[in-house]
């Protein structure tokens, strides 16, 4: 009866088989095969529901079960043969376990559609992600807790503009990343809650009229509750969507400290030395060590972004419930969410392995008249002046010391005295960088007491 050009899943009313560009442009098996795990765990939820709601019978049930596993165990040992005329994960599934169990495979599909089977599947896969994605930022904060626990104390500059601001310490610079990462950390696990409804048995939009359980097949997926309005359900993709959010922020939060990286290991820097092993050399010039590392990483978010843009324009305008366009949802998730957990490995690998060149960062601390505020503040504190004259008195001192070519520790007092004659040498010991850090003491100040308050605190968090 059935022609064999005919799709053997919806060619009841077909006369003719699709144009291979229909064929073409229709397939989503050349990507979609990466949610067969998910595909098949839904599958399996629903046939035991199916059997367990008397509504196909429990030899039925059994036989799917058990044909659903050997699909399963034929895809991972990659030896299926996925079909783009089956168009999809879900019809090569039902296809292969028609081929292997029989009948009984044409009644897996009652009470379900493939809008909700398809919902269902990537809420999985974006749920696993979320996981992922959440084991990874915890490593990378570790690796930076590991960083600034050994540095907590150690100074470097603290900048405004790229330019020379105050000296702080490297442990506090190590944990404004971590901070960076735990609001990271938050947002995962929010799109996370806000995601865990399940779709399936929504059907293609309305619901069915079959007696489904619907909190059974959502406790067996690992979902809090089935989610609420069927027409909802097949065609929300927020949580795509959220996942592309905390990912492209997440990224951009990368891309910064590679920024730094790629920076601060350069010669004129010296600030960090990365490893060998998170370094590339140059086919041409034998003396470089490229942080290509860094620099990937600084780019990802390019594409991660990109991918959040793109499935937004796709979701924009598409009127309720299921379109075919939701079909292009799949392959910037996947690369984003790649492309995310390569970057937060990398990244991890890197500041894990680096190592922070402690006397270059002193060095570099006390250049660039960095205790300028730090003279200021005394000025008020010790002379009771108003703090606006005291900037004043302290530019003219900077410009001395720039015009000396040398910096404020090494101004002599009779020098600062030409500009305020009340002066002391006293001054002098807050200039000194460590004096400067140590004396931020506010609540997440610089000073290295703050810094170990912070650390204690993350390490208690993050267990
Ligand atoms: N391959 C489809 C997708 O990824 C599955 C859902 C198809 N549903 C439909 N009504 N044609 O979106």
């Amino acid at each position: 009866m059935t022609d064999k050009t005919q799709n053997q899943m919806w060619g009841g009313r077909f006369a003719a088989g699709p144009d291979a560009i229909m064929e073409a442009i229709n397939a989503s098996i050349g990507f979609d095969q990466r949610m067969a795990a998910q595909d098949i765990a839904g599958s399996r939820a629903h046939a035991a529901m199916l059997g367990a709601t008397g509504i196909i019978s429990d030899s039925d049930a059994a036989a799917i079960q058990k044909g659903l596993l050997t699909v399963l165990s034929e895809i991972e040992a990659g030896d299926f043969p996925f079909s783009t005329a089956l168009e999809d994960i879900h019809m090569n599934v039902e296809s292969r376990l028609k081929e292997i169990i029989g009948e009984p495979a044409g009644r897996l599909h009652t009470g379900r559609s493939r809008n909700d089977q398809v919902a269902t599947d990537f809420k999985l896969w974006v749920r696993d992600q979320l996981d992922a994605a959440d084991g990874a930022i915890v490593a990378l904060m570790k690796a930076l807790l590991g960083q600034a626990e050994a540095g907590a104390d150690w100074v470097m500059p603290g900048f405004t503009h790229l330019q020379v601001a105050q000296p702080v310490t490297w442990g506090h610079h190590m944990m404004a990343y971590v901070e960076m990462l735990g609001r990271d950390l938050g947002r995962m696990r929010d799109a996370r809650a806000r995601m865990n409804t399940c779709p399936l048995g929504t059907a293609a939009l309305a619901g069915t009229s079959f007696p489904i359980d619907r909190d059974m097949t959502a406790s067996a997926l690992g979902f809090d509750a089935p989610a609420a309005n069927s027409l909802d359900a097949v065609s929300d993709r927020d949580f795509a969507l959220e996942f592309l959010g905390a990912s492209s922020i997440c990224a951009m939060h990368l891309s910064r400290l590679a920024e730094e990286l790629v920076i601060w290991s350069s010669a004129q820097f010296r600030f960090v030395t990365l490893s060998d092993r998170f370094s590339t050399g140059s086919s041409i010039m034998p003396q470089k060590k490229n942080p290509d590392a860094a620099e990937l990483i600084r780019a990802k978010v390019g594409r991660i972004m990109g991918a959040n843009v793109g499935l937004m324009m796709v979701m924009k305008g598409l009127p309720l419930t299921y379109s075919k366009d939701m079909q292009e949802d799949k392959e910037q998730v996947f690369d984003a969410a790649d492309n995310l957990m390569l970057a937060l490995a990398a990244m991890e690998g890197m500041v894990r392995d680096m190592t922070a060149n402690r006397d270059h960062l002193a060095a570099a601390a006390g250049s660039g008249f960095s205790t300028a505020t730090d003279l200021a503040d005394w000025l008020v504190r010790v002379l009771g002046l108003p703090f606006r004259d005291a900037h004043h008195i302290t530019g003219a001192l900077v410009a001395m010391a720039e015009g000396k070519g040398c910096d404020l520790p090494d101004l002599t007092v009779e020098d600062m005295q030409s500009v305020h004659a009340q002066i002391s040498a006293e001054v002098f010991d807050v200039l000194g960088v460590q004096n400067s850090v140590n004396s931020r003491i506010s609540y997440g100040g610089t000073a290295p007491d703050q810094v170990r308050l912070q650390i204690a605190r993350w390490e208690e968090v993050l267990g």
